[in-house]
């Protein structure tokens, strides 16, 4: 069993090319301003690049924080976004930004009170008084009414063939669930198959619960909406997204 992100970064990109970060950038763009955030963002797990280019494509100056050495290795810098390892939960940059973000569910890889806590505490330690805090997380009320289901997903490009399978395994009593994510890889030439096996504990979140951790880190939340649409969160919203406010 490999670490999280470890072999998986190396289809991350082909796994989620039809995920919409065009759109996604467009929203949070919209978020930023409609909070009235400046042009220096930080953005927490950034992953493979593919937001934190598309915000420097829209006039933003960005740095990335991001654990693993192979998603960075799969990440580009282009004008205006860099991004280098970090953990975000110890980070200390000596310097305040205008936003901070944590997009696609890097809050929810922090499973324990302890490194949600220090994620909150960092991203306040890295934004001026009034800065802005965006973040998504799965919703707690949606995943205990919808109930995470096996999911099996297939993708392709010219040279190489994905079937991923992901199993999730609630632990009810702390508000996670271990996603296993098998993921077998064939090479469309020689008809070789690799097998890739790694778990993902991903946490879940409810509003009262972020905004007592919101409260202790110095922030109070001004939004909480369904990711991309803008709707009411409920029983059927698995992505939230959050937007708090630096206020101490
Ligand atoms: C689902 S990926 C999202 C990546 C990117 N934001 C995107 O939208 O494609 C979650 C990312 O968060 C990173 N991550 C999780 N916890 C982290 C931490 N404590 N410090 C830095 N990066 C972290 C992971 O390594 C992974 O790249």
């Amino acid at each position: 069993m490999a670490d999280v992100f470890d072999a998986y970064s190396r289809y991350y990109d082909l796994l989620y090319r039809d995920k919409d970060y065009v759109s996604e950038a467009d929203y949070i763009a919209r978020l930023l301003k409609a909070y009235g955030s400046g042009r220096e963002l930080l953005e927490f797990g950034s992953g493979t690049g593919r937001h934190g280019r598309l915000f420097a494509e829209r006039g933003y100056r960005v740095l990335g924080i991001e654990r693993s050495p192979e998603m960075i290795a799969a990440s580009t810098e282009t004008e205006g976004f860099s991004c280098r390892q970090g953990d975000v939960c110890t980070l200390d940059l000596g310097y305040r930004f205008d936003a901070v973000l944590a997009l696609f569910h890097v809050v929810c890889y922090q499973t324990s009170n302890s490194a949600v806590c220090a994620l909150f505490d960092r991203a306040a330690l890295h934004l001026k008084q009034g800065g802005i805090f965006i973040f998504d997380v799965w919703y707690s009320p949606a995943v205990y009414s919808q109930k995470p289901a096996v999911r099996v997903k297939r993708i392709s490009d010219a040279t190489t063939e994905i079937t991923r399978i992901a199993e999730p395994y609630p632990r009810p009593n702390e508000n996670v669930v271990d996603v296993n994510y098998l993921v077998f890889v064939e090479d469309v030439k020689s008809g070789g198959v690799q097998k890739v096996d790694e778990t993902h504990p991903m946490r879940h979140f409810s509003l009262p619960e972020l905004d007592l951790i919101a409260e202790h880190s110095g922030f109070e939340r001004v939004a909480a909406e369904e990711f991309l649409t803008g709707q009411k969160p409920g029983e059927n919203t698995w992505g939230v997204c959050i937007v708090m406010k630096k206020v101490r």
